[in-house]
């Protein structure tokens, strides 16, 4: 019995001067959330966007706000995006020295809690985890920006993680990131995803709402 697939745009590869607009399209299309990637330069080559960002999307957002913190020492700042209105928190399990702590901090403010896994690090990094969190955020690409090509070994790493997942009995949703169109989109359902984050292939066509429609019915012919 399969879940429902969630879908959630990532407005990084959306046009920044209209984001209520992204937001608004994506929603249309059938989005489940809003991904928002925060970087900070340092954990990530890349700088984008902070705690005002994330108030200003609540307020537009009539889905949960899926918050990516692709940032060193969460801890100091998890609470300014738990303030700003995030629903779901994603932290790295590379960026975390206490991820138990972090963890329970995003749960007893009411959101849901995340964690995350570059390409090259271990899956069994996350055993210790995986049976306190509702998300394993599988990147498949090195996290810093949009439109970067899909590391296929991710596929690997996402059956293993399920079938970690499995062993301990837990069942958090298990999301894909980067690189994700339509031709990806089913082999990571195939592997075992149920969440999927996309940026470039939402954002960067033409028609975003239809993009987000693209992507659930690629991913869901492989779940019938
Ligand atoms: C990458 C970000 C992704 C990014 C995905 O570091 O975490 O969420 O927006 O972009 P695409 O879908 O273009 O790979
Ligand atoms: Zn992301």
């Amino acid at each position: 019995m399969h879940r429902p697939l969630l879908i959630a745009p990532s407005v990084l590869s959306a046009n920044f001067t209209r984001l209520g607009e992204a937001v608004a399209l994506v929603e249309a299309g059938g989005a489940d959330l809003i991904h928002v990637d925060v970087m900070d330069g340092h954990f990530v080559p890349n700088l984008t966007i902070g705690p005002p960002v994330v108030k200003a999307l609540k307020r537009v957002a009539t889905v949960p706000l899926d918050v990516h913190l692709m940032i060193d020492n969460a801890e100091a700042t998890v609470g300014w995006y738990l303030a700003a209105g995030a629903d779901m928190v994603v932290v790295h399990v590379e960026a975390c020295h206490h991820l138990h702590r972090i963890v329970q901090t995003i749960h007893e403010a009411g959101a849901k809690a995340g964690v995350a896994l570059n390409p090259g690090t271990a899956v069994s990094a996350i055993q210790g985890i995986i049976g306190d969190v509702d998300v394993v955020l599988v990147m498949s690409v090195d996290p810093g920006f949009g439109g970067q090509a899909f590391i296929a070994s991710t596929l690997g790493r996402i059956r293993d993680i399920t079938a970690m997942a499995r062993a301990k009995g837990v069942q958090p949703r298990i999301a894909v990131d980067g690189g994700i169109d339509e031709h990806t989109a089913s082999q990571v359902v195939d592997a075992g995803a149920d969440m999927l984050i996309a940026g470039s292939a939402v954002f960067c066509g033409e028609d975003p709402a239809a993009a987000v429609q693209a992507l659930r019915t690629a991913a869901s012919a492989t779940l019938v």
